[in-house]
């Protein structure tokens, strides 16, 4: 049988059919608008995603015998807060993970209800992208809106909800709203009373491979698809890229270089850093990771490339540089939208520093380069305080397709970097979610076993990788110098 993953992202929708043995069968996209109303704020319509699903999910099919799809899942970009109304309309544009609208909700729940209690009742404390916040704001910002809210969602669940008209999630995408208790798996009631949260509101809570519900009738139909197409539940988008790059069980890590940019470790235990600068978060493969997440990672090489300095080619920009690794005196902060992790500063934004008369357009490139895997060292090194020891790293994600880029994060994080066959990881991820919903693989671990396949690694060379530990240790002075002004 054939199953399909649809990777609900802030740029695009990828939708991928994959086969029960996991050959990638065909990959289409489609893409949407983003608007950015105010500076740092971020939002797009449920509405775009739902089109741009329906257009994508017939190009997948074309060609194809949609009568041998048992089953879809999803991976999603996380905690954007989608509402309904009574009448399942959606009542205003979805607020995004990368939104930073919400500092001064964010800082009333972590000064005033303190982060102790968050981090008891949900494992996390709060972060400007996370879903909690968002509802305080519209709960303060926008009455009338708030007061016609009877059902809540996340992106993916939303179009789940289309496909089935089931009102689910899963946990690891719901352990991004700041109202479930992670290590327990249910809704915090403390926290939705804080947040004057209805239970009504929410979604039922699955496993990321449990199914749902069905594709409703009259949508099999006009898709070809059987009329007992199983749906599941699906995960955040970085759970579900783990499980695409087979980051799952104890103690394995996932780099992502997408729009955002993150460090998933997966493990079987539950566990908390102390100051909380890692999310605590439920797995899609039934266990737990956590994970830090930087808002802005290949998105500063697309807005650099496209915006600024106006080319498409960035394999003409990155020539030559490979020479120059390690000796950059320009740096970059990566912080475009704000920052998450570690530093939780949603008023932090992007900055240049440390040119020169002889500095060139290529230096500023890799600046970028260099400073989002800076970025990702950070959380890194909040693992490594933590006692998790790691030798190697998978990674995905758009800025993965880059040679130079892999051989940075090798180096910067002083990791073997495991290249798999696919670099669709949320999608993949969920195709092989909704495989294993099916029953053609026992659990999802089974299946990343069976089907994610290492196909190049790069090992961190110890003169390049003493280079680069030296320019973390500057990197890592800039933020604390400047923090104040932002
Ligand atoms: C994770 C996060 C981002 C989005 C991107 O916490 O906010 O990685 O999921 O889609």
């Amino acid at each position: 049988m054939d199953y399909i993953g649809i990777d609900l992202g802030t740029s695009a929708v990828k939708l991928l059919l994959m086969g029960g043995d996991g050959t990638i069968r065909n990959v289409v996209s489609r893409e949407y608008p983003i608007y950015f109303p105010r500076s740092g704020w971020s939002e797009q319509r449920p509405e775009d995603w739902w089109s741009a699903v329906q257009d994508g999910l017939k190009a997948l099919l074309t060609g194809f015998d949609a009568k041998q799809v048992a089953g879809i899942s999803f991976g999603g970009q996380m905690h954007g807060l989608v509402m309904l109304d009574a009448e399942d309309r959606v009542i205003r544009p979805a607020i995004l993970w990368n939104d930073g609208r919400t500092a001064e909700q964010t800082a009333w729940l972590n000064d005033t209800v303190g982060k102790e209690t968050l981090s008891a009742c949900t494992a996390n404390i709060a972060f400007a992208g996370f879903t909690a916040p968002k509802l305080l704001w519209v709960r303060e910002k926008e009455p009338e809106n708030f007061a016609r809210i009877a059902k809540i969602m996340l992106p993916k669940d939303y179009i789940a909800y289309q496909l089935t008209g089931v009102h689910s999630t899963d946990y690891s995408d719901a352990s991004g709203m700041l109202l479930l208790d992670v290590e327990h798996k249910c809704w915090s009631e403390k926290m939705l009373e804080l947040c004057g949260v209805e239970k009504s509101w929410l979604p039922a809570l699955f496993e990321s491979y449990q199914p749902t519900g069905t594709v409703k009738p009259a949508l099999a139909a006009q898709l070809g698809l059987e009329c007992n197409c199983v749906v599941a539940a699906g995960a955040g988008d970085n759970a579900a890229a783990a499980v695409g790059t087979g980051t799952v069980g104890e103690g394995r890590c996932n780099v992502s270089l997408g729009t955002s940019g993150t460090i998933f470790i997966s493990s079987r235990s539950f566990r908390v850093d102390s100051r909380n600068a890692l999310h605590a978060f439920d797995h899609a493969d039934g266990q737990y990771h956590l994970m830090g997440c930087m808002l802005s990672a290949a998105s500063c090489n697309q807005w650099w490339m496209d915006s600024i300095i106006g080319t498409k080619d960035y394999a003409a920009e990155q020539a030559g540089m490979e020479e120059r690794l390690g000796e950059n005196s320009t740096f970059f902060l990566p912080y475009l939208m704000g920052e998450r992790s570690p530093h939780n500063d949603p008023k932090a934004r992007g900055m240049f520093i440390g040119m020169s008369m002889d500095t060139t357009r290529r230096d500023m490139t890799q600046a970028i380069m260099e400073g989002v895997s800076f970025g990702i060292r950070d959380s890194f090194e909040v693992a490594k305080a933590l006692g998790i020891r790691l030798d190697s790293t998978r990674i995905c994600g758009g800025g993965a397709k880059s040679a130079l880029w892999r051989k940075m994060i090798a180096n910067i994080l002083n990791l073997r970097v495991e290249r798999v066959a696919s670099e669709e990881g949320p999608g993949l991820g969920a195709a092989m979610l909704a495989a294993v919903a099916c029953g053609e693989y026992a659990s999802v671990e089974e299946a990343a076993d069976a089907i994610v396949q290492v196909t190049e690694t790069v090992e961190p060379d110890p003169l390049l990788a003493a280079k680069y530990q030296e320019q973390y240790e500057r990197f890592e002075k800039l933020y604390p110098a400047v923090k104040a002004w932002f």
